[in-house]
């Protein structure tokens, strides 16, 4: 047996060490470094019988003579989930999905799992967290039916592999990849290195084999359990689960794809029975709106190549003692800050004064310039206790002399803000025509805060 040598990986920046740190020099951050093993036995069963000897070694080809495959991917009938994987599953590849714990991640997979067995065949589900009772359970409360869906409880790779063989699946889930483990290791489950490792071989196993491979990683704040980033680069696709655990609302969201656009954004709301797609996001977040309130706007902003339609709200209130607090929910904290800076300076209110809560509705979260100017009216007509008008849809950046600037795919985000029933755009002055206004909508360019204020919460 090879003797195997170590080093020390940081879990938070990467910062590799030959020796232990108790503190990394990168980042500062105590206790995050990991030891990792180098060089494990040069005997590793796995590693052999993942690839035929005869596909080892690849020839050189003509760009042109490469055999173009787009029409080959698994659609899913869940329109919200192809999207977000870039048309559907590409067979042969390797997808991450990332959440915190609860946000449910197991939940919408076995249902993915359970739709992809009725149209492709076998497929197997790994699971390392949950016993097949209890995933049974989960199967019976979604209504799932689905004969060809496997279930295996196994955390040992080699073993994973071997069932893997015998049931040739189309799709095969590994829930999570940080309770598997390859047994020629020497580091424990969840370590840097032993997660690292098992997701390379799944991903051979996936190039080789053609099965479509699903990592499911926990977002995890502790230092000890290796995170889904320092899987990102090993994988094709990248996708996140997020949301407000409060709310019903999911986003699934790419962050890296191979085969699509990235930052597509897909939409779930989390129900009794199961995560549901919403077909129609602009409209499930509006649905609660309460109109001829004051400090709420409608922001519309792009999610990837989607546009999006929802509230923004904000409350200023006196500051009762120090200093005036600035509570961001769903918005970035220093575009909070910029937005409250140019209201302060350009137009004169007094929000030094002030606690500022802003809000997004639906546990969405919007860091896009393009929005704003929906939170500098939503905090002025909280500020002034008047109301914006119900039927204006708002887009634009607000820059640090007060001038609107331009946004991008205007016409798109118009058109969804026409479909929804907005009769009134407030948008910024462009130097371009716009193509294509849908009708019924009228246009309200304006060229600084200052103006818009006199449209959006007139005195
Ligand atoms: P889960 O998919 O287990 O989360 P993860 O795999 O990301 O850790 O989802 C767990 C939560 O989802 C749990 O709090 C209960 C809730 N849930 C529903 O609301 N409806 C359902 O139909 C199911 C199966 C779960
Ligand atoms: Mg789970």
């Amino acid at each position: 047996m090879a003797k195997s040598r170590t080093q020390y990986v940081c879990t938070n920046c990467g910062k590799r060490s030959p020796g232990f740190l108790g503190r990394c020099p990168q980042c500062g951050e105590f206790n995050t470094m990991q030891e990792e093993v180098l060089e494990a036995s040069k005997s590793a069963p796995v590693k052999q019988n993942r690839q035929p000897a005869g596909t080892l070694r690849a020839e050189p080809q003509r760009l042109h003579e490469v055999q173009a495959q787009v029409e080959d991917r698994y659609r899913v009938p869940v329109e919200e989930f192809n999207r977000v994987m870039g048309g559907g599953v590409v067979p042969g590849s390797i997808s991450l999905i990332g959440g915190d714990p609860g946000i449910g991640k197991s939940t919408l997979l076995l249902e993915v799992s359970a739709l992809l067995a009725n149209s492709l065949g076998h497929v197997l589900y790994v699971s390392g967290e949950e016993s097949a009772h209890q995933i049974k359970m989960r199967a019976d409360r979604l209504n799932l039916n689905a004969p060809d869906l496997f279930l295996l409880t196994e955390t040992n790779l080699s073993n994973i592999f071997e069932q893997v063989q015998r049931i040739d699946p189309a799709v095969l889930i590994i829930d999570s990849i940080q309770t598997v483990y390859a047994d020629d290791l020497d580091s424990s489950p969840g370590l840097v290195s032993q997660v690292r490792e098992c997701a390379s071989r799944l991903q051979a196993l996936a190039k080789s084999s053609g099965i479509s491979v699903f990592l499911i990683g926990h977002v995890t704040k502790e230092g000890n359990i290796a995170g889904p980033r320092v899987l990102e680069h090993i994988v094709d696709t990248v996708l996140y689960l997020e949301g407000d655990p409060f709310q019903t609302f999911r986003l699934l969201r790419s962050v890296k794809n191979r085969f699509g656009a990235t930052s597509e954004v897909g939409v779930f709301e989390m129900q009794g029975a199961g995560m549901v797609e919403v077909p129609n996001p602009s409209e499930a977040f509006l649905a609660e709106r309460v109109v001829n309130a004051p400090g709420a706007a409608i922001a519309v902003t792009m999610e990837g190549t989607r546009p999006l339609l929802v509230e923004v709200q904000a409350l200023t209130s006196p500051t009762s003692f120090g200093n005036p607090r600035r509570t961001p929910n769903g918005v970035d904290m220093n575009r909070l800050l910029l937005v409250s800076a140019v209201l302060s300076k350009r137009v004169g209110l007094r929000l030094h004064e002030q606690d500022i809560f802003v809000n997004v509705i639906g546990g969405l979260k919007i860091d896009e310039p393009a929005s704003d100017l929906a939170m500098a009216m939503a905090m002025a007509s909280s500020y002034f206790d008047v109301p914006i008008p119900a039927d204006l849809a708002i887009m634009g950046e607000v820059g640090l002399s007060g001038e609107i600037r331009a946004v991008s795919q205007i016409a798109m985000r118009l058109n969804e803000a026409s479909k929804i029933g907005f009769k009134r755009a407030l948008i910024p002055r462009m130097r371009r025509k716009i193509d294509q206004i849908p009708k019924g909508l009228e246009l309200l360019p304006v060229r600084n805060i200052v103006e818009a204020l006199q449209v959006a919460v007139p005195r």
